[in-house]
């Protein structure tokens, strides 16, 4: 039962989460972050730290997010990791109340999923 980085993420990358993560979960994407399901412990600690509220237990993901299972699994094979908090991104104020973020994400091969 991995934890998710899901939809209110995109264009907000405020990173908090990757500080209280034991065990270096988390990669990093232009437009936001993932969650690695192999290194995840299923501690639950990132949860409370997003701004966004973007981070769910993969069997709590809402079902118009369900994609990000998979999304967090495959791009955790392909984005580098990230082990320390950064900035948010400079887009994260103006995007963190809007919805339908899911076409703004980006990534070398997020073509491979069909976006
Ligand atoms: Fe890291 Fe725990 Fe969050 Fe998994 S649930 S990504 S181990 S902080
Ligand atoms: Fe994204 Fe929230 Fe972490 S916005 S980078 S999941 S703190």
């Amino acid at each position: 039962m991995p934890y998710v980085v899901a939809e209110p993420c995109i264009k907000c990358r405020f990173t908090d989460c990757v500080d209280v993560c034991p065990v270096d979960c988390f990669r990093a994407g232009e437009t936001m972050l993932v969650i690695d399901p192999e290194e995840c412990i299923d501690c639950s600690a990132c949860v409370e730290e997003c701004p966004v509220n973007a981070i769910y237990a993969d069997s709590d993901l809402p079902d118009r997010w369900s994609e990000y299972a998979e999304l967090n699994a495959v791009f955790s094979r392909q984005w580098p990791l990230i082990s320390e908090s950064q900035a948010p991104l400079p887009t994260a104020e103006a995007f963190r109340d809007v919805k339908e973020k899911r076409h703004l994400l980006t990534g070398a091969r997020d073509e491979a999923l069909g976006s």
